[in-house]
């Protein structure tokens, strides 16, 4: 009789156990699902980029390295090389929270695509650290959503989504583009 009892007991205990250990394991897969509407971090910033005409070495910030001429009439294979100030408002002269340092080329034959691989660099009081960046951008959409693939420092392992607005853009001189970015993963 006690001996059927205890191995009641231990059954119970049993079915106990396993039950916290599957509401655990539950738990744990419902904390690593990603909340969209709510990112860890926001930040809205600003590029700057001066293309470089031959008469601007001073404030040019971007340099075309290869380009090709005659692919279409959308800069198929041109090339460009960066480090463009970043901004907290649209003012090229304002103090830069962050360099975008990267490139970007053009690769589509039927409409401006600038395929972009950048990172932001961040090294002021606020923020030491750094986020890349690395995806198609189709420049004549009016939003684009570029993915953030890791980081560093203060964005240590980060991931995200920056979406981009072109906010000017004057001749081939230079533009401007928003970036509103919201990291999903912070550490
Ligand atoms: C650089 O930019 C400043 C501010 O826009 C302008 O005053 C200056 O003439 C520019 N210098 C060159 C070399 O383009
Ligand atoms: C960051 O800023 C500090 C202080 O101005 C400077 O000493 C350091 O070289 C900078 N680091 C980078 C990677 O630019």
């Amino acid at each position: 009789m006690a001996k059927q009892i205890s191995r009641q007991i231990c059954k119970t205990l049993f079915s106990f156990f396993l039950f916290v250990i599957l509401l655990s394991d539950t738990a744990l897969s419902v904390g690593k699902s990603i909340n969209l509407k709510k990112p860890c971090k926001h930040f809205l910033f600003h590029l700057h980029n001066v293309a470089y005409d031959s008469d601007n070495t001073a404030n040019a910030t971007s340099a075309t390295v290869i380009n090709p001429l005659g692919l279409g009439n959308f800069d198929f294979g041109k090339f460009i090389i960066f480090d463009n100030p970043v901004t907290l408002d649209e003012n090229y002269l304002s103090k830069p929270v962050a360099r975008a340092q990267g490139f970007f080329f053009y690769n589509k034959k039927t409409t401006y695509n600038a395929w972009m691989a950048f990172t932001l660099v961040f090294n002021s009081t606020q923020h030491k650290g750094t986020m890349t960046i690395m995806d198609a951008n189709p420049t004549m959409e009016p939003t684009r959503d570029l993915a953030i693939v890791g980081g560093t420092g203060d964005f240590l392992m980060t991931r995200g989504i920056v979406t981009f607005t072109t906010d000017l853009v004057q001749g081939n001189k230079y533009f401007r583009v928003k970036m509103d970015i919201k990291l999903y993963e912070c550490y």
